[in-house]
């Protein structure tokens, strides 16, 4: 039984057993090195290789560099640790760890979960395509026209709307990633999860070098380079850049979806958690650019080769990944070669961020049900399955990705991101507490300047980026779509997940959890901590 007694550890005699039933029951990760694997395997995905690469080029090239860095210091990495600090403390899923935060505040962490069920929704999709580019890359099934092919024969879009035509060639790969991703949620945290990461990551970083040095061999590779990389300092005086650099810093870190609180929240007690911060970040931004490098090389190829200028080829999204990539493979030796390394790599990437936004939900939905591991990932899995398939499967699915995954990201996670500092550090007075949770065991002590960046510039930063988007938005609706589909899958969505939050949290927790924060640790070093490792045995 899960009670009270087990997360109520009296006075100086403090157990140091912290594998409490309710762990236990939870899931665990073995090792501070699987955690850090499975954190990378979350922060570098599809926003790493086609996202950042082109808002590098965009915002000041090679002077990018300088924003890009200010922004990782000064909100992303102290950001990261706050959602450490807030599961690694209290030990929950991402409501919860609010909850016993301060009980107000639960509604912050169920916002997050409703945000994670509508991107594990349509992230899903893009996996589905790259999962069947993987194989087209053999045959290059695209033809001559990758665009044509893309839109056309494969997906088979048609007028801005709802369709329910249904495009056998995204609902089968679209079932099975999901199939694939509840394979590895049954499995749970450590044999799922953690198993995962520590097979695919290192698969990633080889087949991504091998691409990126692949790439660099490519004819007008260094022209691709120049591109990306010639600066233009004047860029640096624009508001625009800056906001660019927080907004991509944060997605890339996958900071305020709720995941690092729940990664963090099955990490033993007694690991350095800012020293792995520290780790996850600048191999995040490490493989950030990696990526920029391969893809302008690729992008340099293309253009030496249909005779234009790099900028006119560049692209970032969709159409780089689903056209630019395909016609590159189609004119480079080796193509199919160069195809399997990009797709693949996608599909990796992607997944593993994938399997931790639905974690969020997995996790949150066992914290406050009685539920086995495997009746919750089925229970939260097959839903989203079902409307991934009903959404994304059909002939409109392209716009409904689109639209979710524009308002998604500003008006859901960076607004969630801003209210939840401005509501821990003003509202509950969190700080002291997190921050001495953070260095109860640390290699890089969390001192004043921390705080100040929590409280003061990073909100500031993303409260500005997200002021700007929504008067961009206001000023002309996002990419042309009719009104009625911005307001439903845009606003409405961004919109529902709120209420969702506000609602969730008036249900009460199953019997026996407890709102008290489980055995926090001793204030001086306990004895050797060192026996514990045992591996993951989630009560089914
Ligand atoms: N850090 C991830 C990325 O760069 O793609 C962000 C992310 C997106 C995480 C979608 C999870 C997810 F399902």
């Amino acid at each position: 039984m899960v009670g009270p007694q087990n997360v109520h550890h009296t006075g100086g005699a403090v157990s140091h057993v912290d594998t409490t039933p309710s762990e236990e029951r939870r899931g665990a990760f073995t090792s501070r090195r699987v955690f850090i694997l499975a954190a990378i395997g979350s922060a570098v995905g599809l926003g790493n290789i086609w996202r950042f690469p082109y808002v590098a080029y965009e915002n000041g090239g090679g002077a990018f560099i300088l924003p890009y860095l200010v922004a990782l210091l000064t909100a992303g990495i102290p950001f990261l640790l706050l959602d450490y600090a807030l599961g690694h403390r209290n030990r929950g899923s991402a409501p919860l760890s609010f909850a016993r935060q301060s009980r107000g505040t639960e509604g912050l962490g169920w916002w997050q979960v409703g945000i994670c069920f509508m991107i594990a929704v349509y992230y899903a999709a893009v996996l589905a395509w790259a999962v069947r580019y993987t194989l087209f890359s053999f045959t290059e099934a695209w033809g001559d026209d990758a665009e044509a092919y893309f839109f056309g024969e494969f997906l088979q879009v048609g007028d801005p709307g709802v369709t329910m035509d249904f495009v056998a060639g995204v609902v089968f790969p679209l079932a099975l990633v999901w199939l694939a991703l509840i394979v590895v949620l049954v499995l749970g945290v450590q044999r799922g999860i953690g198993a995962m990461s520590m097979i695919f990551i290192p698969i990633l970083i080889v087949a991504f070098a091998v691409l990126v040095i692949y790439a660099l061999t490519l004819d007008g590779a260094g022209e691709g380079l120049n591109t990306l990389f010639t600066p233009n300092w004047d860029a640096l005086s624009e508001p625009g850049v800056w906001a660019a650099a927080y907004g991509q810093i944060f997605f890339s870190l996958s900071i305020g979806f709720g995941i690092m609180i729940t990664y963090a929240s099955y990490v033993r007690r007694g690991t350095d958690m800012p020293g792995s911060g520290l780790v996850v970040g600048f191999s995040n931004s490490g493989f950030e650019l990696l990526a920029g490098i391969g893809v302008f090389a690729a992008l340099g190829f293309m253009a030496q080769a249909s005779g234009v200028q790099v900028s006119e080829v560049a692209s970032s999204g969709v159409g780089l990944a689903f056209i630019a990539f395909p016609t590159i493979i189609s004119e480079a030796p080796l193509g199919a070669f160069l195809g399997v390394l990009f797709f693949g790599s996608l599909v990796i990437a992607g997944f593993t961020s994938l399997v931790s936004v639905i974690e969020v939900v997995i996790s949150a939905v066992r914290d406050k049900f009685e539920m086995t591991r495997r009746g919750a990932t089925l229970a939260v899995s097959i839903p989203a399955a079902i409307v991934s398939l009903i959404f994304l499967g059909t002939t409109s699915g392209l716009y409904v990705l689109d639209i979710v995954d524009n308002f998604i990201n500003k008006f859901g996670i960076l607004l969630v991101a801003v209210v939840s500092m401005v509501v821990l550090a003003y509202a509950v007075r969190a700080l002291p507490s997190l921050a001495e949770a953070l260095n109860d065991h640390t290699s890089v002590h969390v001192g004043a300047w921390w705080r100040a960046l929590i409280a003061v510039v990073a909100p500031i930063a993303l409260a500005y980026v997200l002021i700007r988007d929504f008067l961009d938005t206001l000023e002309e609706p996002y990419g042309g779509y009719p009104e009625w589909m911005l307001a439903v899958f845009g606003w409405g969505a961004a919109g529902i997940v709120i209420v969702f939050g506000f609602l969730a949290a008036l249900v009460p927790w199953r019997p026996g959890t407890s709102l008290e924060v489980p055995d926090l640790p001793p204030t001086r070093p306990g004895p050797d901590r060192t026996d514990r490792s045992r591996p993951d045995e989630e009560v089914r």
